[in-house]
């Protein structure tokens, strides 16, 4: 069966786009209508960008749980919500039905109220991918509790600075996390942030890995004695709260070009519509479909992928707690065969890895089940793309190279499965609602006859469109808003064809992508320059074979004595320490100096050329302070 709102045709699409855009508000309700609300709201859109200050669904009051778990209980309650594939393929499985979850989330919003968590509260959840970071996450919003997850991969450093940019009193976290061989101390870490944060009144902690952990009296308390407390209550019911369609529903930090992460804010009723009608119609699913997503749900993709749009949608969300190489590279095939998964959503740099193993881990596996193929994060190159093709989906499935954004919510420009056309390397043409424009450098759209390449706007909001940055509204304008006046600009560049297909060519501002993990680069200098004897650095991106982006950090290290590779260990575990393992650079060059203009300005355009190998056409480097610098930069090349 499909949804009311599910294209099945190219000629629909391209009448729905045009509605989509004639008549938005008019669209928009129309899609929202088959939402469970518990007001109606008043007016489809309030919106001007130069605030920015962006409404959908005006006056409509909802809780996206009822329409994640309640509406689906009556006809739909013995079908799996959740598949979870754990992280060792010898411990057992577990599905979990729509019924079940309910149950649970209703328990843990309980268990959430009985320690002072209150509508409107932040918190920070830290946990590995268990269902029960599904359940915490559907609990604090079922009280209008504004969760903010953070990543596993992330230090007790960025986890501090998230708390208090948050100002978030109540964590949720697992004593551990299992990763592959690795067993991640996720309590312990988050007590060594909390030295930080005297703020935080209450840390929930979930028995995974059995690694021994210190609990704090007072402030730290296990799940499982919290779940018996509400039993023994004996009312198993949590009503909704009324939320507000503007009222915030999550945080999630990401970073920019500055130094500082900052807190995405998406809200509850545009962002469930769309987050619902991109999932249905980008990967076509029918219901029974088994879906699988390998994202993590600490990124956006596993918030509107894995957790709040198949929820919506009533379909099974398969989620795997392990990595796709252990305990060998046939991991994800072996998950496809054994679940019959109709739908995989995944990652290039997942797939250049597994590429690098050759075709052996996929020998000996059906893969018949598979329909849909789904790839996020970043430009997936034609190599992977044809592999990914070829060897998975058996030349018979369609792929979908999906753009999109924390700041968007959902994917934005997307061939729909099967029903739009898919070219390689391409994310093609945007969903309905969206409304895409290429922009010269001054701002001017580009719009003449002909290929175009240029920077990627979006000049009209849709429903999940990011409200704010938490706590500094203004930061929110000049990064997004403020570039082209009254446009959004996503601070990629992109080309689209005569036909309106997009490509996208990767980020025009100084954020990297590495294995389609987001990561400013002064993020990771301010993280280097905390090494004591850093003088100064500058870190650059450069193509990686399976990172996409590796990264290449430019030392100046005061007093370099001993061996140099010790040295580079050493500031590596210092960005660990900091910002966490994915930001730790590929490779490190010593320098003596860096190219500066002779107002101090660092010339990384000519940083990113050496570091790319791109010798020959350094442009003009007479305007350095000091010319020579380049040439020592050059011979001292990694
Ligand atoms: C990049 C991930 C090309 C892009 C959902 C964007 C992509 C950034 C694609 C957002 C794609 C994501 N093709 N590039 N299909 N998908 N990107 O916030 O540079 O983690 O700006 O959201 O990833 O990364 P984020």
């Amino acid at each position: 069966m499909s949804y009311p709102y599910q294209i099945k045709s190219f000629d629909q699409y391209q009448q729905v786009y045009r509605h989509s855009v004639e008549q938005p508000e008019q669209f928009w309700a129309g899609i929202a209508s088959h939402f469970t609300w518990k007001k109606k709201w008043d007016k489809v859109l309030d919106w001007n960008f130069e605030s920015p200050d962006v409404k959908w669904f005006v006056g409509g009051k909802l809780n996206i749980t009822e329409n994640a778990l309640d509406r689906h209980l009556q006809y739909n309650g013995h079908r799996p919500a959740i598949i979870w594939e754990p992280n060792d393929p010898d411990e057992h499985h577990r599905i979990i039905t729509y019924r079940d979850l309910h149950f649970k989330v209703v328990q843990f919003a309980n268990v959430l109220k009985n320690n002072g968590v209150k509508k409107g509260d932040r918190v920070v959840i830290y946990m590995g991918m268990v269902p029960e970071l599904a359940v915490a996450i559907l609990a604090c919003a079922r009280i209008g509790a504004v969760h903010s997850v953070i990543f596993g991969g992330f230090s007790a450093q960025s986890i501090a600075d998230r708390l208090q940019d948050a100002q978030a009193e109540y964590i949720v976290t697992c004593d551990g996390a299992f990763r592959g061989n690795k067993d991640i101390p996720l309590k312990g870490i988050i007590d060594d942030a909390l030295v930080q944060c005297r703020f935080v009144k209450r840390v929930i902690v979930l028995t995974r890995t059995r690694t021994p952990v210190s609990m704090i009296k007072g402030r730290d308390v296990w799940w499982e004695d919290e779940i018996k407390k509400v039993e023994t209550m004996g009312n198993p019911d949590c009503p909704a709260e009324e939320m507000d369609a503007e009222d915030p529903l999550f945080i999630l930090y990401t970073s920019g070009s500055t130094g500082k992460p900052k807190g995405v804010v998406h809200t509850c009723g545009g962002y469930m519509v769309y987050t619902t009608y991109s999932f249905v119609n980008v990967f076509q699913y029918e219901q029974e479909d088994i879906y699988f997503c390998t994202a993590d749900v600490g990124w956006i993709t596993g918030h509107s992928y894995i957790v709040y749009g198949p929820l919506c949608a009533g379909a099974t969300t398969l989620m795997f707690e392990g990595v796709p190489t252990w305990p060998d590279a046939g991991r994800f095939w072996d998950i496809v065969d054994k679940y019959r998964v109709n739908i995989l959503y995944t990652a290039p740099t997942a797939i250049r890895s597994l590429m690098s193993f050759g075709l052996g881990p996929v020998h000996g596996h059906d893969l018949s089940s598979l329909k849909v193929l789904g790839s996020v994060g970043e430009p997936i190159n034609e190599e992977a793309w044809q592999w990914f093709h070829e060897h998975i989906g058996k030349g018979k499935c369609p792929i979908v190279d999906t753009w999109w954004q924390t700041e968007t919510g959902g994917i934005m420009i997307s061939n729909l499965a099967g029903v739009t056309p898919a070219r390689p390397a391409h994310a093609t043409l945007p969903l309905p609602g969206i409304q895409p424009v290429l922009v010269d450098e001054q701002g001017n759209e580009l719009t003449h006859e002909g290929s175009l390449s240029g920077n990627l706007c979006i000049k009209f909001p849709w429903p999940s469109i990011i409200r704010t940055t938490y706590g500094d509204h203004e930061r929110c304008r000049t990064t997004y808003f403020a570039t082209y006046p009254g446009k959004y600009f996503t601070g990629d560049g992109a080309l689209c064809d005569e036909e309106g297909n997009y490509r996208i060519t990767g980020r025009v501002d100084d954020v990297l992508n590495v294995s389609g993990h987001r990561i400013g680069t002064a993020e990771v200098e301010n993280a280097i320059n905390m090494h004591g004897a850093v003088v100064e650095s500058a870190v650059v991106g450069f193509p990686h074979d399976i990172k996409g982006q590796g990264i290449y950090a430019y030392v100046i290290y005061g007093n370099m004595h001993g061996d140099e590779n010790l040295t580079r260990q050493d500031i590596s575990q210092t960005v660990s320490r900091i910002i966490g393992p994915i930001a730790k650079p590929d490779k490190i060059q010593f320098v003596t100096g860096l190219p500066k203009t002779r107002s101090g300005k660092i010339m990384r355009r000519i940083l990113r050329k050496i570091a790319e190998g791109e010798l020959s056409n350094l442009g003009d480097t007479t305007t350095l302070l000091d010319p020579g610098v380049v040439e020592e930069i050059i011979s001292g090349r990694l």
